[in-house]
């Protein structure tokens, strides 16, 4: 994946990204927070920080001034220098941290290795600006399974569409396996890696609050949405609602997660 994908979040607006799959942002964060075992005290890297829901819990935690993060996309810095004042938010690559070797006692990533142009670069630099003995912990969907807003969303849109399979995150994503993610891991020369699932949930008022992020083009799933024309949108909405159970009134949906967390 990464280019094309990365790509829509330079584009994007910070409402639609956190109407989108920014809902289960603040309560993955608690957890890969957890499992990173970050504590007062701690000076913390939020890397790919995007609009700042990881960069917030981490600075609930250790306090913004503790906290740096890092993002490609200008309107994701931006809203993460809003979301997060007092914390030291830069425009930056994974590839290319602005950091001097040993600066944090942790370096977190949420959602956002699939999107590095060079993953093994970008985690090899998480672990440069870690302090030995620090952490280097990440997240990434499970979008092969457990994902199951994308997940549904990917099924209808195939079965409508097979030419849309090699845009399917489930396919294109190279690290979405915890054997992957430890590969990944290994390959920055962390050590004792460990991999947990987390499975943060979201309510959803209505279908069409689910729905419409998918036509403001954020992420790979809604630049399909916005590549296709109206009928093919509208029958995407139908396949996806039916695929989901048909709500009509609040529902709730539940994600996986892989982790891996490892020491510097
Ligand atoms: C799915 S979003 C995750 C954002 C945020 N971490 C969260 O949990 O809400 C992916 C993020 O990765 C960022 N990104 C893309 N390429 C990147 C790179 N090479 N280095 C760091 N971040 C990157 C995007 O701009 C976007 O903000």
């Amino acid at each position: 994946m990464s280019g094309d994908g990365a790509e829509t979040f330079r584009r994007s607006t910070a409402e639609a990204y956190d109407g989108h799959v920014g809902r289960y942002g603040s309560e993955l964060a608690v957890a890969l927070i957890g499992l990173a075992g970050v504590g007062g005290g701690d000076r913390v890297l939020d890397v790919g920080c995007g609009t700042g829901l990881l960069t917030a819990e981490l600075a609930a935690v250790v306090g913004a001034d503790r906290v740096a993060a890092v993002d490609p996309s200008e309107p994701f810095v931006e809203a993460c220098r809003l979301r997060v004042p007092g914390a030291d938010v830069r425009l930056a690559a994974a590839e290319d941290l602005p950091f001097a070797d040993a600066t944090f006692d942790a370096a977190l990533s949420q959602l956002v290795v699939n999107f590095m142009g060079d993953a093994e670069a970008g985690v090899s630099q998480m672990a440069r600006v870690t302090r030995p003995g620090g952490t280097v912990a990440a997240c990434v969907w499970d979008y092969a399974g457990g994902m199951t807003l994308l997940r549904t969303f990917w099924d209808a849109a195939v079965a409508l569409d097979p030419a849309a399979a090699p845009l399917d995150e489930g396919a294109s994503m190279r690290h979405c396996q915890p054997d992957s993610l430890r590969a990944l891991w290994e390959s920055a020369g962390l050590r004792d890696i460990e991999g947990a699932q987390l499975t943060p949930s979201v309510r959803y008022a209505s279908f069409e609050e689910l729905w419409a992020p998918f036509t403001t083009g954020v992420a790979p799933s809604g630049a399909y949405t916005v590549s296709l024309d109206d009928d093919g949108r509208r029958a995407l909405r139908e396949e996806f609602h039916r695929r989901l159970g048909s709500p009509d009134g609040p529902f709730v949906l539940t994600a996986r997660a892989w982790a891996v967390v490892g020491r510097r």
